[in-house]
C-alpha cells in the first residue's frame, strides 16, 4: 500500500506530469522506484514524516501497464450546474509529497524530475502550506470530518477489484479564491457557506445548517444511510504579490463515485439549483482522477 495515510503535514508538494511518447519505460521505472527515493530522502530527517504518493490516470494506463485496468479508472467528469462548472485537465501522473519541513519535500521532488527528465512535460506544480490551525485560506479549520484508522481504511482502500485491491482513487483539484469578495461576506454568512463556526470550528446546530451549505453538500450517504467518506488534505497555497490564494483540494475514496457525488452536489446543487455557496468564492483551475496503485504492483517485474 502506498502512503494515502501520510498524517497531516505542514509542507505538500503537488505535482502533475503526462509522459511524452517514449518517455513510457522511464515513468514505469520512476514509479518502481518512488518508495526507494522516499525512503532515501526520508531517512535524512527523523521526524520529518515525508510520504509520497504515485497515482496514474485513465489516458496513461494502457500506455504504461496495458491490460487489465483498475474497474473505475476513468476521466473525471465536467460537473455543470446553472452557475458553476468544474474543469477537467490534463495529467497522465500526479505525485503527492507531504513533510513537516518543505525542504525535504523539494528534495524529494527534484529527485523525481531528475529520473523523469526528458520523459515527461509537467503540467502544474504547488506547494501548499499548513496556515495556522489547520485552516484554509478561508480561514475556517479544514480535515476535521476526515476518517481515521480503521474507518479511513475502509472509506480508500479498493476491496472487490482482482488485481488492484489495496489501492484507491484520488481526485485533485486546485481552487483560486476571490478573497476580497469573500472577507466583504460578515463572518456569519461565511460560517453558513462552510457549515461550521469560523472560530471554534463547531458545526452548526440542526436547524441553522443551511443545507447548501459545504458540509451539509458533501456529507453524502449509501442506499442503506451509512454516511460514505473520503480522505482528504487540501492545503493552502498562494503568491500575495500576484494576488493569487488557493485551496488544493485532494481526496482519496475507495471508489471515485463517491467524491464525484460531492462535486455533482457541489457545482450542480442538491436539489439543483442549489449549489454549494463557497464555488462564488472559489473558482476550479484543475480537475483529474488518478488510481493509486500498490507498492507491490509498481515493484513487479
Ligand atoms: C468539509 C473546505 C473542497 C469534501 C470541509 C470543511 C472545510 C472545507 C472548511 C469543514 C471541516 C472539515 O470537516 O474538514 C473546503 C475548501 C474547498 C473544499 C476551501 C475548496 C475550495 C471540497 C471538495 C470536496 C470536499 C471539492 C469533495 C468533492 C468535503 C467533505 C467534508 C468537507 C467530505 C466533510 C463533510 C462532513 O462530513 O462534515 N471542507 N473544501 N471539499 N469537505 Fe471541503
Amino acid at each position: 500500500m502506498q502512503n494515502v495515510f501520510g498524517s497531516l503535514t505542514h509542507a505538500a508538494v503537488f505535482l502533475i506530469v503526462t509522459v511524452n511518447v517514449g518517455g513510457e519505460d522511464k515513468a514505469r521505472e520512476l514509479l518502481a522506484n518512488v518508495t526507494g527515493l522516499e525512503r532515501t530522502v526520508g531517512s535524512r530527517s527523523l521526524g520529518g514524516a515525508l510520504s509520497c504518493v504515485a497515482g496514474v490516470s485513465a489516458s496513461a494506463w494502457d500506455r504504461l501497464y496495458g491490460a487489465p485496468r483498475p474497474a473505475e479508472l476513468r476521466d473525471l467528469p465536467v460537473f455543470a450546474g446553472e452557475k458553476h462548472q468544474s474543469v477537467t485537465t490534463d495529467g497522465d501522473l500526479m505525485f503527492h509529497i507531504r513533510a513537516e519541513r518543505m525542504d525535504l519535500c523539494f528534495e524529494l521532488a527534484t529527485l523525481i524530475m531528475d529520473e523523469l527528465a526528458g520523459a515527461v512535460t509537467v503540467v502544474d506544480e504547488v506547494q501548499g502550506f499548513r496556515y495556522f490551525d489547520g485552516r484554509d485560506v478561508l480561514g475556517f479549520v479544514d480535515g476535521t470530518e476526515n476518517p481515521v484508522g480503521a474507518e479511513a481504511y475502509a472509506a480508500t482502500l479498493v476491496d472487490d477489484d482482482e488485481g488492484f485491491n489495496g489501492g484507491s482513487y484520488v481526485i485533485v483539484q486546485k481552487y483560486l479564491h476571490d478573497m476580497a469578495g469573500w472577507n466583504a461576506l460578515a463572518t456569519e454568512a461565511q460560517e453558513h457557506a462552510i457549515g461550521r463556526r469560523k472560530l471554534s470550528n463547531v458545526e452548526l446546530a440542526e436547524g441553522v445548517q443551511p443545507d447548501n451549505s459545504h458540509v451539509a453538500l458533501t456529507q453524502v450517504t449509501d442506499t442503506e444511510g451509512n454516511e460514505l467518506k473520503i480522505l482528504r488534505d487540501n492545503m493552502p497555497f498562494g503568491r500575495p504579490g500576484y494576488g493569487e490564494f488557493g485551496t488544493y483540494f485532494i481526496g482519496y475514496a475507495k471508489s471515485p463515485s463517491v467524491v464525484e457525488r460531492m462535486l455533482e452536489n457541489m457545482f450542480v446543487g442538491s436539489p439543483p439549483g442549489n449549489y454549494d455557496r463557497i464555488l462564488d468564492y472559489s473558482t476550479p483551475v484543475t480537475g483529474v482522477l488518478f488510481y493509486v496503485p500498490t507498492v507491490d504492483f509498481l515493484e513487479r517485474d
